[in-house]
């Protein structure tokens, strides 16, 4: 029987192939170069980490979820994958680049994070990255969190296991560890979900597990229903569910000196 972190990784390569589609334009903010080292960090199951080894860099994946990287490994052999937490990893060698996609937002320690991005950089080395921007998905928290209060009695923000920062707040985080932003942008992307009216229930299986600690499996399933029911008449355009995404995605660098 597969674990329900294998499931998870199932998922993200059928009806979550979204999150690595989108992120190949971010490669292009990236432009690896032959030759470089690149850490590719919240790599999932390889996906994007792959798309950098094509340039001829020495890419190595890193995701705090074992069974992201056991699927990585399956999937791309000739890549190195190790399981690592953004907050606090160090590398023996110092990397030209450092790539993040759809990641950061599960890191709420920034601060500790662009530490480590800054450690494992050399001096003049990149750092480009896209994750969830202020507003993200506000729609379907703001839901979710009603009705789970409404359920539990608890808080839903005091369960909110995201960040999702403006281009000031990041920048201000990068700017007083030392990096100079060259680019921020904040932008809209309405992101078409699968599986028609239940699309929310799926995103919200695959992403909400976190509000749903110690509920039982029925008082998730209603849970999960009762938001779908607020959220699919605001986001249903034509023939889907289109979550209200926002993308932060920056660029910037560890000046030589
Ligand atoms: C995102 O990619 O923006 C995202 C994914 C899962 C939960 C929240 C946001």
């Amino acid at each position: 029987m597969q674990s329900m972190n294998q499931w998870q990784a199932d998922e993200y390569d059928n009806k979550l192939a979204f999150v690595s589609g989108y992120g190949k334009s971010l490669i292009s903010w990236l432009q690896p170069q032959e030759g470089e080292y690149i850490l590719d960090l919240g790599c999932g199951t390889g996906d994007l980490t792959y798309e950098i080894s094509v340039a001829q860099a020495e890419v190595v994946g890193m995701d705090a979820s074992p069974d992201m990287i056991r699927r990585a490994r399956e999937k791309f052999p000739d890549i190195e994958f190790v399981e690592g937490d953004g907050h606090q990893f160090e590398t023996s060698k110092l990397y030209d680049a450092v790539f993040s996609n759809a990641a950061l937002h599960w890191m709420r320690s920034p601060r500790l994070v662009v530490d480590s991005i800054w450690k494992s950089l050399k001096p003049g080395g990149r750092f480009v990255a896209e994750f969830g921007g202020k507003g993200n998905v506000q729609i379907i928290v703001d839901a979710l969190e009603e009705v789970f209060e409404q359920h539990t009695g608890i808080r839903g923000s005091e369960r909110n296991p995201w960040y999702f920062p403006t281009i000031g707040q990041y920048s201000n985080i990068l700017e007083q560890c030392g990096f100079l932003v060259r680019q921020a942008y904040h932008y809209d992307r309405p992101t078409r979900l699968a599986d028609g009216e239940q699309g929310i229930e799926g995103w919200l299986a695959h992403f909400g597990g976190d509000y749903f600690e110690g509920l039982n499996r029925e008082r998730i399933q209603e849970i999960c229903r009762e938001t779908s029911q607020i959220v699919v008449p605001k986001l249903w355009k034509e023939d889907a569910i289109y979550a209200d995404y926002k993308r932060l995605r920056i660029e910037a660098v560890k000046p030589e000196n």
